[in-house]
């Protein structure tokens, strides 16, 4: 409601100035309590219990300065990030598009963030708060040694997170995305599982919509290899499908609707190379609950949203859960566990 009253203004802003503007605005309201684990919705993987299955996708919150303000809106949990050892301003202005004749966005914003040190005080102070914060870590653009920064975001944030995301899929780093191929991930992964320690934090990672079947593949045995607790299809992608707005040529990573059919394809890929002998988590165009119903029937056990945040608001994760569970109800299926991988 209030947010069909605000969305006009917000849009005559540009796209980063109405995030920062957001931010400012969550971060004055009441830190909130995560949803009450549903008995319809809930999910466990990794040894976590979600209590529903929406979460918000990362780049929303960077860097953990509202995570307690997004579970009041009913996300079962929140993935912050992605953080990186030192703090980095991202590239220069403007970086972040909307498409609203597409229900898109494009991005270049290359990692900004407050860097670590800043990013662990903040989870610190809210460590005795319930809910699920995932945090998810990369690799500084300057870095003489990324993995080495993967391992010590790894060292830095295992103690502090519920899971993390090894993110090797963002198309703003400058070969970042090389990190997914086999010798490099096996690698990068071998110096993040050992910098774990102790900390049996479970480990996902999250994926480029943009793979071939060759490396699909490679990347499933490796995953499965390593033990890696859930992959996360996908992050935004370089291709560009027909589109009409004016900022449809801008460079960097895209998401919203136009994302869709491709992300859900690439779980669909994911699920037969893996056989459901790995969680995954569906991510890329869903802006409702048909949307996370087909990704979950198509094998994702939790899903996430964030552009569709932009046009519909902060009531789609509870809006989501409620009609997901009338979909449920409509097919005669008792819990939602039962619905992954179905078809
Ligand atoms: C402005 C913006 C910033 C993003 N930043 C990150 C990021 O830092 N790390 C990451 O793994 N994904 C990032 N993403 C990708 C999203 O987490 C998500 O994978 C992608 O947008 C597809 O989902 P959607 O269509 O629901 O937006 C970003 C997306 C947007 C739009």
């Amino acid at each position: 409601m209030l947010f069909a009253l605000a969305k006009p203004a917000i849009f005559m802003l540009d796209g980063e100035t109405a995030h920062r503007l957001t931010l400012a605005a969550l971060r004055l309201a009441p830190a909130s309590a995560p949803p009450r684990a549903d008995p319809v919705l809930a999910m466990r993987i990794a040894g976590i219990d979600f209590p529903t299955p929406v979460g918000l996708a990362p780049g929303f919150d960077k860097n953990a300065e509202v995570p307690h303000a997004m579970f009041g809106f009913g996300f079962g949990f929140v993935e912050i990030g992605t953080v990186t050892p030192l703090p980095q301003v991202g590239n220069p202005r403007p970086r972040l598009f909307r498409l609203v004749e597409d229900r898109a966005v494009i991005n270049r914003m290359g990692f900004n963030n407050d860097g670590a040190e800043a990013v662990v005080a903040r989870l610190k102070a809210a460590e005795h708060r319930a809910g699920i914060i995932g945090v998810n870590i990369g690799a500084n653009k300057d870095s003489a040694d990324r993995i080495a920064d993967y391992a010590t975001m790894t060292r830095t944030m295992a103690p502090l997170a519920r899971y993390l995301t090894v993110n090797v899929s963002s198309p703003n780093t400058p070969g970042l995305r090389a990190l997914q191929d086999a010798g490099a991930l096996a690698a990068l992964l071998d110096a993040v599982l050992e910098a774990r320690g102790a900390h049996r934090c479970p480990v996902f990672l999250k994926l480029a919509p943009d793979l071939e079947a060759a490396d699909i593949d490679a990347i499933t045995r490796i995953a499965l290899d390593k033990g890696l607790d859930a992959l996360i299809v996908s992050n935004t992608t370089i291709t560009r499908p027909a589109m009409r707005s004016r900022h449809a040529g801008q460079t960097g990573g895209l998401s919203g609707a136009p994302l869709r059919d491709l992300a859900h394809q690439r779980l669909r890929d994911f699920r037969a190379a893996s056989g459901g002998a790995i969680a995954l988590i569906g991510v890329g165009g869903i802006a409702s609950a048909q949307d996370a119903y087909a990704r979950i029937r198509a094998g994702a056990a939790l899903v996430q949203i964030y552009s569709a945040l932009v046009y519909e608001g902060p009531g789609l994760a509870a809006k989501i859960n409620r009609e997901l569970k009338a979909l449920l109800e409509r097919d005669g299926i008792a819990t939602l566990a039962e619905a992954v991988g179905t078809g």
